[in-house]
């Protein structure tokens, strides 16, 4: 047996619960993996809260991105390269309910974790880093954009705002002034969300703004619009109405891949991408670690250790 987290009903984090579950076995195509970090998303505590609906039975288990050790492999287990995936392989990905010691999951939702990145920030980067990446194929950016990135202190917006810098951009970020000094530090422009957000940001882009990589909702978009900034430059990972009222993008349920996974762990791993970890919880602990990455305002991602 091994231990997942489950729940047998939405709520607070308080309705998780550890559980013997039985160990996987490996399937055509799969492999079982020894879990080492498991970063925490919004996502995952709106499913358990029940503000996103899923007719997923009860009881649940919960997570995304997962980083580890192949302990098992099954027949015609290949990464997306087509190389084999061999047991004691270090790995990151995304699959299914990753809150647990050993997982199973698809050899295409793996890439090798590179030794110099810790199994923390491997195991959290897959879900913001492939919604950065997709946030910039929706509306590719390049070295004439001015961009605004909100919430850029945030998992999704940091990574963002360091690859729309990556391609050339000046970047604009929105973040709470405890977290300006850190996007200073990466080479971002930050400016406080809130009222009056136009004009700031009017300030601090007198030469206008071309392009909007939002994660923040309907106040970065009421700005952004006010500017001027055209509708079709302008992408949400959040406010879903916005999408029909102006005209404005999103990449809707973008397709998971190993190849952008691939290139965004390198990137760590040359030191050009910096995803920050705030804290690292035991599995014990998981309430607790829901409940401080469920606080809106943090430094980093908030990591559970099986
Ligand atoms: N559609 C998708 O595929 C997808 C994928 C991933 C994430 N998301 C969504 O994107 C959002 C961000 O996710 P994340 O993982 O980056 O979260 P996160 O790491 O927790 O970051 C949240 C950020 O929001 C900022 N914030 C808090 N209140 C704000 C406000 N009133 N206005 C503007 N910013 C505010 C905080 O900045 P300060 O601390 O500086 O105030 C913080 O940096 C979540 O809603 C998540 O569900 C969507």
């Amino acid at each position: 047996m091994q231990r997942a987290v489950q729940y047998e009903e939405t709520g607070s984090p308080s309705v998780l619960r550890l559980t013997d579950v039985a160990v996987p076995e490996p399937a055509d195509g799969r492999v079982v993996v020894t879990v080492r970090a498991v970063g925490l998303n919004p996502f995952d505590g709106k499913v358990r809260a029940g503000l996103i609906p899923t007719k997923a039975a009860f009881p649940r288990g919960i997570g995304g991105d997962f980083s580890g050790v192949v302990s098992a492999v099954g027949t015609n287990a290949e990464y997306v390269d087509g190389t084999p995936v061999a047991i004691g392989d270090e790995v990151l990905g995304w699959a299914a309910s990753t809150l647990r010691e050993q997982l199973t999951v698809a050899s295409t939702h793996l890439v090798r974790k590179p030794a110099n990145v810790s199994f923390a920030v491997a195991g959290s980067l897959s879900t913001p880093g492939q919604t950065a990446a997709a946030a910039l194929r929706t509306v590719p950016i390049g070295e004439s954009d001015t961009v605004l990135v909100s919430s850029a202190s945030g998992s999704v917006g940091f990574l963002t705002a360091q690859l729309a810098l990556t391609a050339g951009a000046r970047v604009i970020g929105t973040a709470s002034l405890s977290n300006h000094e850190r996007l200073r530090a990466a080479g971002i422009v930050p400016v406080t969300y809130g009222a009056g957000l136009a004009e700031r940001l009017r300030a601090a882009a007198p030469e206008g703004i071309s392009a909007v990589l939002d994660s923040a909702g309907r106040e970065t978009i009421d700005a952004a619009l006010a500017l001027g900034v055209a509708p079709e430059r302008i992408n949400t990972i959040v406010d879903y109405a916005a999408v029909d009222e102006f005209g404005i993008r999103t990449p809707g349920q973008y397709e998971r891949r190993a190849d952008v996974l691939d290139d965004l762990v390198r990137r760590v791993s040359a030191g050009t991408l910096e995803l920050p970890v705030q804290q690292e919880f035991a599995l014990d602990d998981v309430v607790a670690a829901f409940t401080l990455m469920e606080s809106r305002h943090l430094t980093g991602k908030v990591v559970v250790t099986p």
